[in-house]
Order: C-alpha cells, then structure tokens, then sequence
C-alpha cells in the first residue's frame, strides 16, 4: 500500500511516499529556514504564501524520488492539527485536491502523534508495547502513554515554552543566529565546553508532576548574560546586587551553551523516569520509548535517553536524523496505520490549530 502524505504545519513544505505505513520511499522537504531567519522567527503570513508556491513542486519531487506515479498511490494523509492555520490549509487543500483527483482515501493525522511514529519508520517490526512517548519540538514537549502505535494518551507537558523554543531563545540570547537549537549543540558539543560552569535552575514543577516548564531556564541564561537587573531605590539594607556577569567572550558562550544543554536535556530525564515509575506503580510497565521531534536530533538527548533505556532496559526508538525534523513520511506512516486500522476522513477534513491527543485518564 503506497500512502503519500502532505505536512504544512508550520515553516516546512513536505510531501513523502510510504510503504505499507512503514518503508519511505521519499521524503522531499522544502524547508523556508530563509525566508525567516531576518525575523528570528516564522512569520505565520510568509509562511503560508510560501507553502502555496512550493507545494506542487515538492509533490512532484516526492512521486519521482519514490519512483511512482500519482495513479499508484492507495491513500493520502496530511498533518491537519496542530499548527499554524494559514500553513495548515495548504497541506489539507492539496491532500483533498489529490484524494478527490485520486480516488481515493484522504486520512487526518495529527502532527504531534506522528512525530511519536517516527521512530518507526524504515523498520520491519514494532517496539514492544506499551511505549513511553516523547515529543520534544519547537513547538510541543510532552509525554505520552502509548497503549499502540496509533494511540497516545497525554501524561504531561509543558506549560510555558516548549524544549525547541527555549534552545530557539537561548541562542538567540547567545547571539546565535536563527534557528538557534542545532547550533546551540553543537558549540555545547566543544571539548573544551563546561557543562557544570554555570548552575542554572532545573524545573522540578511539583512533586510526583509529569509536566515541563522551561521559560526560568530561559531567563537564567538571559540574567547569566546581561545580569540580574536591580530595582531602582533599593534600600540600603539590601543584601548587594550579583556581580556583573563576565564578558560574553567564545569560551563564556560555549560554557553557557553547555551549562543550558546539561539542565534542559536533564529536565526531560527527570520527567521520564518520574512517569515510568507512576505508571509502573500503577501496574502498566513500559517497554519501549517512542521519541521524536526536532530536538530528538540533539546530541546530549540521544546519549542520556540511551542511558535510561539501557538503566531500564528498554527499547528505544530514536528516529533517523532526517526523521527528527519535522516531515511528510511520519504523517504518511501515521495515516496509513490509521487506514489500515479503519480510520478515514472525507472532503469535511478541517484544519485545527490544537492537537487533540486526549489527557491520560485512569481506567
Ligand atoms: O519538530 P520540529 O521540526 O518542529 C516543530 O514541530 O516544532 O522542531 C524544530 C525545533 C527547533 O526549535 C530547533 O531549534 C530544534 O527543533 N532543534 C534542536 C536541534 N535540532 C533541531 N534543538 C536542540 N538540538 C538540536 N540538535
Ligand atoms: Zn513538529
């Protein structure tokens, strides 16, 4: 079964062919990183336009990769929530104009869910169930029970910035350029980069809490580079103001790269480990983790989410570097198990800005 699918979310146009749920045979991605980075951010306005232009292109080049012609194709699937509306109504009008062209079954698949899928994709059987799931993005970082592959429900996530977002912010405050994240890790990744130089806060949240919170963390690095402002009129009475911060020099930065690294990608181990002990206390022991998400591509996650897998000998799916990123062969992998599960969706399909993965709900 030969399922094209059709991601627009945010600010990559994509379209992928997919086997059978599971084998890519293409995965073009037109990324607008370009566009973007003189406003170190997605502007939702360009964003949009530019799924307009590029979409036909990039499905003609995901046919051709694979090899196929449109007429072969069995289903198509497309990333309908969550995102940004304007980027979305691109992915959902091309995916129906293809279905309704076709003949046939246009399928819905929810972003979020199917970063948890990429783990998955170009292997020929399933981690064992049930799956502890991770998604760690620019946009989402939450945890997630995964009864089977297509089922996710929500265990916490995060209730300020997402992980993305805070390495996004953090580099920008470093005086990185944007996208910020790959080249925050990269400079933490220098042998000669502290990871203990600064000691910036871990969230905790409280106890026995499977939720993230990452904007204190954010606002550490910012007052570990500009300083902790002071309140004009302290009293004299007040303990001294912090010492101004050192001189943002080469060797600083790589340290309050390194030093950011170790307490976000800590902050994600503490929470995994804390929601495979409640669930195990609640008699559901995980036997997999599904990751997935941009930041699943960073070099510190992958080593420590190794080592808690192999601590609890688990099985863990980190998705291949081209997976992590956001991409149409997870949303095509996601709506061809759906399919094949009896899911489909017809020409009402609407685009959503939220994810509707339901909340963890005691049986
Ligand atoms: O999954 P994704 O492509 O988009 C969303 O669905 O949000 O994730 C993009 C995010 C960005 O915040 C980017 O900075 C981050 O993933 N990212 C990284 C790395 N590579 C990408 N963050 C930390 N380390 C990396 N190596
Ligand atoms: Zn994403």
């Amino acid at each position: 079964m030969l399922t094209l699918g059709f991601e627009t979310s945010c600010d990559e146009t994509a379209c992928a062919v997919v086997r059978d749920g599971r084998y890519v045979l293409s995965n073009a991605i037109a990324t607008q990183t370009d566009l973007h980075e003189g406003y170190g951010g997605v502007v939702p306005e360009i964003a949009g336009r530019a799924h307009v232009e590029r979409v036909i292109p990039i499905l003609q080049k995901a046919l051709d990769d694979a090899g196929v012609v449109a007429r072969e194709i069995d289903a198509v699937a497309v990333g309908h929530r969550p995102g940004l509306i304007g980027s979305l109504l691109v992915g959902v009008c091309a995916a129906k104009a293809a279905a309704l062209a076709l003949g046939v079954p246009l399928i819905g698949t929810d972003h979020v869910q199917a970063h948890l899928l990429a783990g998955t994709l170009d292997i020929d059987h399933d981690p064992p169930l049930p799956a502890l799931g991770l998604v760690v993005s620019g946009g989402h970082t939450a945890l997630y029970l995964m009864p089977s592959p297509i089922e996710a429900q929500r265990l916490g996530a995060t209730r300020d910035d997402a992980i993305g977002e805070a390495y996004d912010k953090a580099a920008a405050i470093l005086g990185l350029p944007y996208p910020g994240g790959p080249r925050l890790d990269a400079l933490a990744q220098h042998p000669d980069a502290d990871p203990w130089a600064v000691q910036f806060p871990v969230s905790r949240l409280e106890e026995g809490s499977l939720d993230f919170s990452f904007s204190g963390l954010k606002t550490a690095v910012l007052y570990a580079v500009r300083g902790v402002p002071t309140r004009p009129g302290r009293s004299p009475s007040a303990p001294p103001p912090p010492p101004a911060p050192p001189p943002l020099t080469e060797a600083r930065v790589r340290d309050l790269a390194a030093s950011f690294q170790r307490v976000a990608c800590h902050a994600i181990m503490l929470k995994m480990g804390r929601a495979l002990d409640a669930l195990a206390d609640k008699g559901i022991h995980c036997r997999s983790i599904l990751a997935g998400g941009g930041v699943t591509a960073n070099s510190r996650l992958r080593k420590e989410l190794s080592a808690l897998a192999g601590e609890r000998g688990l099985e863990l799916r980190l998705p291949k570097m081209e997976y992590c990123l956001d991409n149409a062969a997870m949303i095509a992998a996601l709506g061809a198990r759906r399919l094949m599960a009896g899911h489909t969706d017809d020409l009402t399909l609407r685009a959503h800005p939220s994810s509707d993965i339901p909340a963890y709900a005691e049986p």
